[in-house]
């Protein structure tokens, strides 16, 4: 899509449609709205006023002016009430008009910038806001259908009136669109099916976003990784036919900063192994990488945007399968630090992979590690799908940072707490530690206790993303849709950028 910012008047543009926007709770429409609903005739008001559309957030109406404007359709979004209004509702709106037009057919819209009028956003803000929320609203995977039905948006024009205000929205605008596009390729790789996506497609994608982008990425294959020690990842992929591998991705501009280190869980289907999951807990199991996906797509926006600051992409990845080589209940693996491990569950498989990563995390000096994973099916329960990704934190400014890029974002993050008592629950009676404490009422905590044991000598971050990763249709990411959601680029890009 070709997003663009110009100036003029909304109404005197020509497009398949135009978006204008609406409070909640407002009986007249103002700014652009009021003077595109001068030249329809009053057709705006007369909707409000019938009650058919009421403002409330992301509700869409559509009406055809018949030659009063050069524009087909006109797409009217609700804002909610403009007390609620923020940066993330900007979004979200642009977002809900974007998948209208796209539901229509619909190849070129204009739009205003949401909250940048009476909404009393920041200029550059709001525009960097509903760009990212066009990119996510238009997305739709269909690599798949035969028919290709939908064709996407190919002309995105925002208009402002205002032509001091330009060259700050170009500004967001295009930072934005970065930013949707790549949260939309971290989407992309969670859709894949994982007969397509395993770890050998992850590693090539990563070396065709290096060549693309222009940062280092290396791979580390099963010898490798045996000859280094990581007996953790190696003991998860040995069910599998398919190689586990471990990629390295170096985002390195010229500074003398001590990088931050994002390290993503890639399980790129997850069985349970013979811990085997019910067919209803083995659905969605796809997206058991969207961890490894967002490190990706971070790694990407960084490079993109040219950030000041080195990042490092650690992704470990495997397939979590069962065969006559698959791990078992009861064997013992050594991590990369020495740590041996009582495997007592194998479907607790992705801290195994990243004890290994965290572990390997250490030899950057980094100033944060911060590890993204679909980790636990009792943060899903905790805090709801699509409540938010449960982050494990004890260094208080690397976690007001998180808080506050979730914030910012619209990508909510919550404290949870690490208690010590916590580790008592994964004590081994054959080996330093086991991978699962076997009682479910231990929670989502047993995890990040286990994990902790192998992120030594750095500040760190573990965000367990299970509730935020996938979306379904009966509980869709609104208004963006359902399917991956591509949730971390956002965080961390904004993390990245405002790092102190
Ligand atoms: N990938 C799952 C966690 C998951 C579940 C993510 C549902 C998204 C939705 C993870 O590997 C897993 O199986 N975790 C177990 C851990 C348990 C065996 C200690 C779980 O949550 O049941
Ligand atoms: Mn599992
Ligand atoms: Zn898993």
């Amino acid at each position: 899509m070709n997003i663009t910012v110009t100036q003029g008047n909304l109404a005197d543009q020509s497009a398949a449609a135009l978006v204008v926007s609406h409070f909640e709770g407002q009986t007249n429409p103002s700014g652009a709205t009021k003077a595109i609903d001068d030249k329809l005739g009053n057709a705006i008001r007369a909707l409000i006023a019938s009650g058919d559309f009421k403002g409330k957030l992301n509700e869409v109406a559509v009406l055809y002016p018949r030659g009063e404007i050069l524009s087909t359709r006109v797409i009217i979004v609700g804002l909610g009430r403009q007390e609620d209004f923020n940066l993330d509702r900007a979004r979200q709106v642009a977002g809900a008009a974007a998948a209208k037009a796209v539901a229509l057919g619909c190849r070129s819209v204009a739009s205003e910038v949401h909250g940048a009028g009476t909404g009393g956003l920041d200029h550059k803000d709001a525009a960097r806001a509903v760009a990212e929320g066009t990119e996510l609203g238009a997305y739709n995977f269909v690599e798949y259908k035969s028919k290709k039905e939908i064709k996407g948006l190919a002309n995105f024009t925002f208009v402002e009136i205002d032509s001091t205000k330009l060259a700050a929205m170009q500004d967001g605008v295009r930072e934005g669109q970065i930013i949707g596009e790549c949260t939309n390729f971290v989407r992309d790789l969670v859709n894949q099916p994982p007969n397509v996506c395993n770890p050998s497609y992850l590693a090539a994608k990563a070396n065709q976003l290096s060549a693309a982008f222009g940062f280092n990425c290396r791979t580390l294959d099963v010898t490798e990784m045996r000859d280094l020690g990581m007996g953790a990842i190696l003991g998860v992929a040995n069910g599998s036919r398919e190689p586990a591998q471990f990629i390295i991705m170096e985002y390195l501009p010229r500074t003398d900063r001590a990088p931050i280190v994002l390290v993503g869980k890639g399980v790129t289907f997850d069985t349970g192994g013979y811990s085997i999951k019910t067919a209803e807990g083995m659905a969605e199991m796809k997206s058991d990488m969207a961890g490894a996906a967002a490190v990706l797509g971070t790694v990407r926006a960084a490079a993109m945007l040219e950030l000041q600051i080195p990042v490092v992409g650690l992704v470990p990845a495997s397939e979590n399968m069962i065969s006559g080589y698959a791990y078992r209940p009861s064997d013992v693996l050594t991590a990369l630090n020495g740590k041996t491990i009582e495997v007592t569950n194998t479907d607790a498989e992705g801290r195994l992979l990243l004890a290994d990563a965290l572990a390997y995390a250490k030899r950057y000096n980094p100033a944060a590690v911060i590890d993204l994973a679909t980790l636990t099916g009792a943060a899903m329960i905790a805090l709801g799908r699509g409540g938010a990704a449960a982050m494990f934190c004890d260094d208080d400014l690397l976690r007001q940072q998180l808080t506050a890029a979730g914030a910012a974002s619209g990508e909510r993050v919550w404290h949870m707490p690490l208690y010590p008592d916590y580790r008592e629950w994964m004590n081994s009676d054959v080996a330093d530690i086991k991978n699962s404490a076997g009682d479910r009422n231990v929670g989502v905590g047993a995890s990040a206790a286990f994990l902790k044991e192998f992120a030594e000598g750095y500040a760190w971050a573990h965000l367990d993303i299970a509730p935020m990763a996938f979306a379904t249709k009966s509980q869709p990411m609104k208004p963006y849709g359902a399917g991956a959601t591509g949730f971390g680029v956002r965080l961390l890009t904004t993390l990245l950028q405002n790092w102190k």
